[in-house]
């Protein structure tokens, strides 16, 4: 994004009454979202521990005694003494090193040979040094769950896992597994992502077109993002919507003052395509 306007993003979000921030270092604009806390937080409107964030592990800091350093780099960008929650980004790992995308010469990524169970062991000494008040996951599936929840001398359960997830890919097995054990689950993309074609796939029609959800919405005299959103708030999944637009961050949060069916929950259940905007092919 143009410089700023993260910033810019992040405060009007504070301002608007939104609390939970999610970033990560490879977004390359935390010193932003730090900068927009630290500024809320000089002017009044809110306390260090009125925000929740949540910060990422890149697949290039998996061995062990690389988390806590790469935790505490991203505290110095943000320049927070912590973040409420840390979670490895992805369960698979790169190449160490200052290449964030590292590949060999025929273009294929260089990938790095490390146990998720002791990178989990680093980053519970995160939790248990007050780095990070809470720890979790992003993109695991059950059986990299179940590692984690299996590991002999398990101190620090992951809390979350953060997935793509929205009417048209519910997660119904996964959300299922992690109510079971206490997880829970973040949805990103709850929007159905953008259509960037370097990243997305665009062959899954877009998510905000939907006859099913626009028809909901005109009933509420809400749109069809607001609809997507309050179904998974209503299921317990949490939304992490993504906007730079001022009337859209705003619009996103006009979520709380209406209530879906249960007919229209399992109407927008059933839209389910079981199909990923962001396949991470990697
Ligand atoms: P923009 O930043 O211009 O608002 P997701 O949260 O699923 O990743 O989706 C993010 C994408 O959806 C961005 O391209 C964002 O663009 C767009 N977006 C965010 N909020 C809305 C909304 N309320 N209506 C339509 N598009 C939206």
């Amino acid at each position: 994004t143009p410089k700023g306007t993260c910033l810019e993003s992040v405060k009007i979000a504070i301002d608007t009454g939104y609390r939970h921030i999610d970033g990560a270092f490879v977004y390359f604009n935390e010193h932003e979202v730090g900068q927009a806390i630290r500024e809320k937080i000089a002017e009044g409107r809110i306390k260090r521990e009125d925000i929740f964030y949540c910060g990422k592990l890149w697949n290039t800091c998996h061995p062990p005694e690389l988390v806590r350093p790469t935790l505490e780099k991203t505290l110095k960008i943000l320049q927070l003494d912590y973040v409420d929650l840390y979670i490895i980004e992805l369960p698979m790992a790169f190449k160490p090193g200052d290449v964030i995308y590292p590949r060999d010469e025929n273009g294929k990524f260089i990938y790095h040979e490390t146990d998720l169970c002791a990178t989990w062991e680093a980053m519970e000494a995160c939790k248990d040094a007050g780095l990070a008040k809470s720890i979790g996951v992003s993109n695991f599936n059950r059986r990299q769950l179940e590692m984690i929840l299996n590991k002999p001398g398990l101190k620090h359960k992951p809390v979350s896992n953060q997935v793509e997830c929205h009417p048209y890919f519910t997660q119904p097995k996964l959300l299922e597994f992690c109510r079971q054990h206490d997880i829970v689950i973040v949805g990103y993309s709850p929007l159905g992502t953008s259509r960037d074609e370097t990243w997305v796939n665009v062959s899954s029609p877009p998510l905000l077109k939907d006859t099913v959800l626009n028809a909901i919405g005109k009933k509420y005299n809400k749109t069809a993002a607001q609809i997507a959103l309050r179904f998974n708030i209503q299921r317990g999944v949490v939304v992490i919507p993504k906007s730079f637009n001022p009337q859209r961050i705003r619009e996103n949060f006009q979520i709380f003052d209406f209530s879906l069916t249960e007919k229209e929950m399992k109407e927008i259940e059933a839209l389910n395509k079981n199909v990923r905007y962001v396949e991470l092919l990697m």
